[in-house]
Parts: structure tokens; C-alpha cells; sequence
């Protein structure tokens, strides 16, 4: 039983005993979806027989009934005046707030993580109607200049040196436009995030990194990896992949390196420059100097921070930059 819910139990427990009830029960109707189990001082599977007389306290909000205080009592035993009632509705109106607030926490952290994987669906698709839209185009463009090339010398000979050139200067861009889109679409591309396991996704993104880059990256990893959730898996290919490409951009490094490893239930995730370093912006309170244009930092640490981890930059100008990533194993 989490913190909250054995603060219930004993609050419930409490009230119970100081009205002088034999028994009592603490029910939340359904708050957003999320069901909390009923509360009882007695065992849920041998509920205590009929002879108690039954007090029911609702808690109401915008007329609707959000939660139930039942106390049995013993025959003979008075029941609750108006000030204990008014005590115990307090009591348990607070306990009820303080579940709300929770709930809507949780659902929110649920939508969050939720959304990390709808934005890879949504990046998936993307990336497969540039491939099969504007990338084949280009392709057919290539070919129809190809063949507009064969028919140069059909043309007055005046005219064929500046057609020429005018053709080659467009092939030229056709090409240009081809190989930037290869690089951004080749290195956003998700790889299969819900069939092959962290380990394998984040090889492949480091073999890639390192064909792209020509930039050389040890890859170690200790220890037996446990299986993370999928949320989880793809905030830390995301991370690793902005800490690649901030690697080979702003470290101008030949070589760095990445660890997995695992401590107790955790994940943790290194990547270590030994290049420019710089000054890491301050993310945080009313000293933080992080820069709007900073989305690649402000997004690794956001990614962790959703999955339940924590994000660490450590830099120095002229030594380097170190990136600890902690995200939850799913043990
Ligand atoms: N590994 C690194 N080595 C040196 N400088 C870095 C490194 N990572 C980040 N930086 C610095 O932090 C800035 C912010 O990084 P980031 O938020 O990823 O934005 P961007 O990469 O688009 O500039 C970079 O412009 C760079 O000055
Ligand atoms: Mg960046």
C-alpha cells in the first residue's frame, strides 16, 4: 500500500475510533478514471454481520457524491452528534481532496508519456510521406534532367555550353536537396522502438551516428540491462541521439563515449566529450540562463524528467561535457 492510501487506512481508523464505531469504510467513487480501492477496518471478505446500525456520511462535490464514510455501530451505542459528523465530513473531505489532486497527477503523467510514443507514430509517418512524396519526385526529376542532358546536342551549337551548365547547375541542387534530406530523415528515423530491445536500438542509432559523422563512438555496456518501458525506451534513444549530434557539433571531437549500465532498478545512461565544452546553461530557478534556442538540452531533460528519470549536464569550457541520463527499469 503506497504512503497515501496507509494514511487513509489510519485516518480512517481514527475517525472510527474516536466516534466509537465497531467498524468503518472509506469508498472513493472513480476520480478520472482511476479507481481507489475501498478502505475498511474490517476484512473486505468477511464484511461484519447485519446487527450493526449503519451511519453514512457522503462527501459531495457540484452535487455529486465524490466519496463514502460508513461507520457501523454497535447496538445501544449512540450514534455521531452533529459536531463529531462535522469533524469526521472535514476529516475525509480533506482525504478526498488530496486523492483528487493525485489522480489528476498521475493521469497527467500517464497522458505525457503517452504522448512520447504518439510523437514517434506521428515522426514515423512523416518521415514515410517525405520518403514517398517529395523524395521520389526528386528522384523522377533526376531522371527526366538526365535524359533532357542526352538531347543537348539536338540544340544549335550556340546555345549547348550555357544549356549545359544551366542543367548541371540544377542537377547540382536536385542532389544537394536529396542528400540533406537523407541526413535529417535517415538520422530521425525511429527504428523499431516496440520490438528490439533498448540495447539494439541504441547500437543501431550509435552505428549510424558513426557512418553519418565519421565521428568514432565506444559504445560499452555493463552489465545485464533490464527491459525498460516502451516511453522509457524511446526517451533514451531520443536523448542519446541529441547528445550525438551535439557531440559531433559543438565538441568537435573524433571520439566519444556512451555507457549503459544499471544501478539497483535503474538505467543509467553516459555520454562523455572530451571536446569544447562550454558554459551549460542554468535550466532552472531565477538564475537560469537557459537560451530558447536551447530546445535540444531543454528537450533530453524534459524527455527524462517525463519517463520518471533525471537528467545531469556537467561541462567545462576546454574539457568537455558529460551527460548522465537516469530513467526507471521496468523490474
Ligand atoms: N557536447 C557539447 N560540447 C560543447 N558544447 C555543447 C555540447 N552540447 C551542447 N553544447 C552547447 O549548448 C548549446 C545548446 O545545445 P542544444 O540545446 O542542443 O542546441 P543546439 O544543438 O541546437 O545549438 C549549443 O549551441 C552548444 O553551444
Ligand atoms: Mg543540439
Amino acid at each position: 500500500m503506497d504512503t497515501l492510501l496507509s494514511a487513509y487506512q489510519r485516518l480512517l481508523t481514527e475517525v472510527a475510533r474516536d466516534l466509537h464505531a465497531a467498524c468503518g469504510a472509506l469508498e472513493f467513487a472513480s476520480t478520472l478514471g482511476v479507481q481507489v480501492p475501498a478502505l475498511t477496518t474490517y476484512d473486505p471478505a468477511s464484511p461484519p454481520n447485519g446487527n450493526l446500525t449503519w451511519f453514512e456520511l457522503p462527501v459531495y462535490e457540484n452535487d455529486q457524491a465524490i466519496a463514502h464514510l460508513r461507520l457501523g455501530f454497535d447496538p445501544g451505542m449512540p450514534l455521531p452528534d452533529p459536531e463529531e459528523q462535522r469533524l469526521a465530513h472535514a476529516l475525509v473531505e480533506l482525504a478526498v481532496l488530496v486523492n483528487r489532486a493525485r489522480t489528476q497527477q498521475a493521469s497527467a503523467h500517464q497522458a505525457s508519456r503517452r504522448i512520447l510514443a504518439v510523437t514517434e507514430e506521428e515522426l514515423q509517418r512523416v518521415i514515410l510521406d517525405i520518403h514517398d512524396g517529395p523524395v521520389q519526385k526528386l528522384f523522377a526529376a533526376s531522371s527526366q534532367l538526365e535524359l533532357a542532358a542526352g538531347l543537348v546536342d539536338q540544340v544549335p551549337e550556340e546555345l549547348r555550353a550555357p544549356l549545359e551548365a544551366q542543367l548541371a547547375r540544377v542537377a547540382g541542387l536536385l542532389q544537394l536537396s536529396l542528400n540533406e534530406i537523407k541526413l535529417t530523415v535517415g538520422s530521425m528515423r525511429p527504428p523499431e522502438f516496440r520490438r528490439r530491445p533498448l540495447v539494439s536500438v541504441l547500437q543501431g542509432l550509435v552505428i549510424q551516428h558513426q557512418a553519418l559523422t565519421g565521428q568514432r563512438v565506444q559504445l560499452r555496456v555493463q552489465g545485464e540491462i533490464p527491459p525498460v518501458s516502451l516511453p522509457v525506451k524511446i526517451a533514451v534513444y531520443r536523448i542519446l541521439q541529441e547528445g550525438l549530434s551535439n557531440a559531433y557539433r559543438h565538441a568537435k571531437v573524433d571520439s566519444l563515449d556512451v555507457r549503459l549500465s544499471r544501478e539497483d532498478d535503474w538505467v543509467i545512461l553516459d555520454i562523455a566529450d572530451e571536446g569544447a565544452g562550454f558554459d551549460p546553461p542554468l535550466l532552472e530557478g531565477p538564475a537560469g540562463t537557459e537560451l530558447e534556442e536551447h530546445i535540444g538540452l531543454r528537450g533530453m531533460r524534459d524527455r527524462a524528467e517525463l519517463v520518471g528519470g533525471h537528467f545531469r549536464l556537467t561541462s567545462i569550457k576546454g574539457q568537455g561535457t558529460h551527460i548522465q541520463v537516469r530513467v526507471p527499469g521496468d523490474v
